[in-house]
């Protein structure tokens, strides 16, 4: 029997905060972070996959959880979604930004295809995504970026709450929202949400949609000028 069996099997609710360190900085955000077992996800995952990047970046991007390929090599966005990112960023001028890149859940949620072994993203649950985010939340207090860039819906969610909507809310930049505990007011830089990648690539209008991407993150240029 494992020595920590996790919260789930302990009947505990869903949370990473008992796995934060008191502190360390990144290297030590990142080492606890690959002891997480505050949800069930770590369990038929890899590994954890933790932002990567410069630790004082002036700009932050956040995506949902990692993919098939991120999980495997253990660092965000270096699948398809993260090529078609990359590409963006290179379009609106960013590319030499040195982005610090993560996601709002750590470890890879997927199903098995019926016939063979393909693993298919499955999108992450409420739970999940508030048992995570403490992880993000010192990511983003450690970076302290001008600006974070939120990609989808998932990650929109998690930062400006449920009723956040990509398509409402995408291309202008925001107060940055302060995340500790709920206070009211905001916190240093600015944030601007946008679509994720993955939905570039499932669009049905490819062109237009990553057209958009890079638009939205043109702004995001913009404020770091
Ligand atoms: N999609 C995400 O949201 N994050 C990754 O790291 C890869 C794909
Ligand atoms: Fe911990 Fe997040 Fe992984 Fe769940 S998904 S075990 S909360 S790092």
């Amino acid at each position: 029997m494992d020595a920590d069996p996790g919260a789930a099997e302990a009947g505990r609710e869903y949370d990473a905060r008992p796995y934060l360190p008191s502190g360390g900085g990144m290297r030590g955000l990142r080492q606890a972070a690959a002891g997480c077992r505050g949800c069930p996800l770590f369990r038929d995952a890899t590994q954890t996959v933790f932002g990567s990047g410069p630790a004082h970046a002036r700009l932050m991007l956040v995506g949902e959880q990692p993919g098939d390929q991120e999980d495997l090599r253990g660092e965000p966005f270096v699948g398809p979604a993260g090529r078609l990112l990359r590409k963006a960023l290179d379009e609106a001028g960013l590319a030499d930004e040195g982005a610090y890149l993560t996601n709002v859940v750590k470890h890879f949620k997927f199903t098995v295809a019926p016939r063979g072994k393909r693993r298919i993203h499955k999108a992450p649950s409420l739970r999940e995504t508030t048992a995570c985010r403490p992880w993000l939340v010192e990511e983003l207090r450690l970076v302290a970026p001008d600006v974070l860039v939120v990609l989808g819906g998932t990650a929109g969610k998690a930062l400006l709450g449920s009723s956040f909507r990509v398509g409402e809310q995408r291309g202008v930049l925001l107060p940055m929202p302060a995340l500790d505990g709920g206070r009211d007011g905001s916190a240093p830089g600015q944030l601007l949400a946008t679509v994720h990648p993955s939905a570039v690539l499932r669009s049905e209008d490819r062109d237009a949609a990553f057209a958009g991407l890079v638009a939205d993150l043109s702004v995001a240029a913009t404020a770091l000028d």
